[in-house]
């Protein structure tokens, strides 16, 4: 499985997806860069989403917060006070670990050697003593359970703190004027703050209830355990959208939201048998319902994105704190509230690196010789390929390429297209094959003579005799979800 994994970081880097921040420097820890294919992998991610959200929902409307807040915001939202991790550091290696991460790994030895009661009734503990934020009592349990500091092997465990996992910074020139403020955490807030500022301008007149706030942008934390590639970054994006509703309508909503962004996971190519609902039984003390559409990586079935019920808790608070009234008037029962909150929270590099994942094949063919042949290529849902086509002449001479040029400016202004005239034909395929070009179109003598070209489709390798006039048409179709 990390097998796999690898596989995938190592194809990310060699075809410019994904490379480490900073990579000249050794890299920054959970930190990446988005190369020339990535970056079109990711913007078409995105534009995808917003689409789904504001373009085809008459009532959600976008917004583009700042990332900067009053540092009050986060006192309203509960992330000062909570969105901590707790932690334990072994005295001999000095390393740090976050608590559940030592007792669940206990608890997946108990159930390797076959003792699942074992194994859960050590969960069922950590979960209990975390709900009562009994650190003490944690610390208890790795003793009693015994476990060792995967790196000294020693149990000689330090007390266990809490660990605020927000960036904080400093704003204004002179040291004591200045305030603390955070890297946003969430872009959820932003959106909360505006709610009023956005119901009041919506789409050029003020917005109704239901309706949402969709947003996309970049969200920090200070994770202590960050691995698996982008799945868990300090530095990421979100694309999250608010759905403010009548108070007691909410779980229709839930239930409506949960299906459509199901739906747009499968319609850009996630399979079904790779995705599953998980409803949290253990709600946080804002929500009335919850739950995750589970991707499966190659590390196991993982959170993608987030449903959440938040009830009125953020309005609220923020109400309280800033004592501005974030209240809705509703026309149709004459009465004045605080909205419930439907909330659709996905990561744009979690989504990235799903996407990623379900399109790396492997494929054994036979060559034209008979011999097994391997191929690799990202089988892509075109509509999120990061080239749509790639055009090349057969050979450098005789007026093909400057025909070639002509097809490459029929199609480069409605998809991302690219002209290449160096190399060998079935070399360039190959390279196409590994960023996921749909589409590979030559350009041959019997061109010149009755404007058809060689279509060749990346996932059969078959190719076929198309006229250039058909070429906007058939790629267009394929690109559109
Ligand atoms: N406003 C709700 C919220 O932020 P969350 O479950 O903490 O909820 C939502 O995050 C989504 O953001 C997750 O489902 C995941 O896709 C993404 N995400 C969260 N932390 C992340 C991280 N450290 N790196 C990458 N993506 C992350």
């Amino acid at each position: 499985e990390e097998a796999n994994l690898q596989k995938i970081v190592s194809h990310a880097k060699e075809y410019g997806f994904v490379f480490p921040s900073s990579e000249i420097y050794d890299g920054l820890q959970a930190v990446y860069d988005y190369g020339p294919n990535g970056v079109e992998l990711k913007n078409n991610l995105k534009l995808l989403w917003w689409k789904a959200m504001t373009q085809l929902h008459e009532n959600v409307v976008g917004l583009d917060a700042a990332i900067f807040m009053h540092p009050t915001t986060w006192k309203a939202s509960g992330h000062v006070d909570s969105f901590n991790d707790p932690l334990i550091d072994n005295k001999d290696s000095k390393k740090r670990y976050r608590v559940d991460h030592l007792i669940e790994a206990k608890a997946e030895e108990y159930r390797q050697a076959g003792d699942d009661a074992r194994a859960q009734a050590l969960l069922d503990k950590m979960n209990e003593l975390l709900n009562r934020e009994d650190f003490e009592g944690l610390r208890q349990l790795i003793i009693d359970e015994n476990i060792v500091c995967p790196v000294s092997g020693t149990a000689n465990w330090t007390e266990v703190r809490q660990f605020n996992l927000m960036f904080s910074t400093k704003a204004g020139a002179v040291a004591d004027d200045s305030m603390t403020i955070y890297l946003r955490p969430e872009t959820a807030q932003g959106i909360f703050v505006n709610f009023l500022n956005v119901q009041k301008t919506g789409r050029g007149t003020s917005m109704k209830i239901p309706f949402g706030i969709a947003q996309i942008g970049k969200a920090f934390r200070n994770e202590i355990v960050a691995r698996q590639f982008i799945f868990r970054m300090r530095e990421f994006e979100q694309m999250e959208m608010q759905f403010f509703v009548r108070p007691g309508e909410e779980m229709q909503w839930y239930e409506y939201w949960k299906q459509k962004r199901y739906d747009f996971l499968r319609a850009v190519g996630l399979p079904e048998n790779k995705l599953r609902f998980h409803e949290h039984e253990k709600l946080a003390h804002y929500a009335n319902a919850a739950l995750d559409i589970e991707y499966e990586f190659p590390f196991g079935f993982k959170e993608l994105e987030g449903i959440h019920s938040r009830t009125d808790f953020d309005l609220r608070n923020h109400e309280q704190y800033s004592k501005k009234k974030l209240r809705y008037f509703d026309d149709e029962i004459k009465e004045s509230y605080i909205p419930y909150v439907i909330e659709t929270s996905i990561g744009a590099d979690r989504f990235f690196l799903a996407v990623l994942c379900n399109a790396y094949t492997e494929d054994v063919g036979i060559d034209a010789k008979g011999n097994e042949k391997k191929r690799v290529y990202l089988k892509f849902h075109p509509a999120i390929a990061p080239i749509k086509a790639a055009v090349f002449p057969l050979v450098r001479k005789d007026g093909l390429p400057e025909k070639a040029r002509e097809v490459f400016n029929l199609l480069r202004y409605d998809f991302n297209t690219i002209y290449e005239e160096r190399g060998a034909i079935g070399k360039n395929y190959t390279r196409q094959d590994m960023i996921g070009t749909p589409f590979c179109i030559t350009i041959d003598y019997q061109t010149m003579e009755d404007n058809t070209v060689t279509l060749r489709h990346r996932d059969t390798t078959e190719q076929e005799r198309v006229p250039i006039a058909e070429l906007p048409r058939i790629i267009g179709e394929a690109v559109s979800l």
